[in-house]
């Protein structure tokens, strides 16, 4: 059997404490232990995007880091900057450019566009692309998305 290992870490500013099996991704560690269903399980091979959460600060794959990697962490899902209001004008913006349709994608992509506004000076529309090529979508062709960041780094200028 294998060894349970314990783990602390903050999500969403909370202190969390938990064992856990040393090989269970961060997202299911998430959803399935914290229940925060919002960070997606797609590809689970780091390749679509939609487990994408924050740790310390930067974006990453929570599909490709284990949750005992997180020990110690701060870790920030899409629930807690929702909440937190830090998303607020994204999600606005992608509601008004209707750039979601199933939504899948949207967790991985709101915090992908986020790491890019709060990170690049003023990017071009082909730099917003480029950022986001990381986080696939089958549903909006990705224009939709991409007019949505760029209103929201317009509106900051
Ligand atoms: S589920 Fe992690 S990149 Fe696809
Ligand atoms: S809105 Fe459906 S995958 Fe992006």
């Amino acid at each position: 059997m294998e060894r349970l290992m314990d783990i602390t870490l903050t999500v969403n500013g909370a202190q969390v404490r938990r064992r856990v099996e040393p090989r269970q991704h961060l997202v299911d560690f998430l959803r399935e232990e914290l229940g925060l269903t919002g960070s997606h399980a797609g590809c689970e091979h780091g390749v679509c995007g939609a487990c994408t959460v924050r740790v310390n600060g930067d974006i990453v794959r929570g599909c490709l880091m284990l949750a005992v990697q997180a020990n110690g962490c701060r870790v920030d899902t899409i629930e807690g900057l929702s909440d937190s209001g830090e998303l607020a004008k994204l999600q606005k913006a992608f509601h008004e450019k209707n750039a979601l349709q199933c939504g899948f994608c949207t967790p991985g992509m709101l915090l992908a566009a986020q790491d890019l506004i709060l990170n690049s000076k003023k990017p071009t529309r082909e730099e917003i692309s480029i950022h986001i090529s990381g986080n696939y979508c089958r549903c909006t062709g990705y224009q939709a998305i991409v007019d949505a960041i760029e209103e929201v780094i317009h509106g900051q200028s």
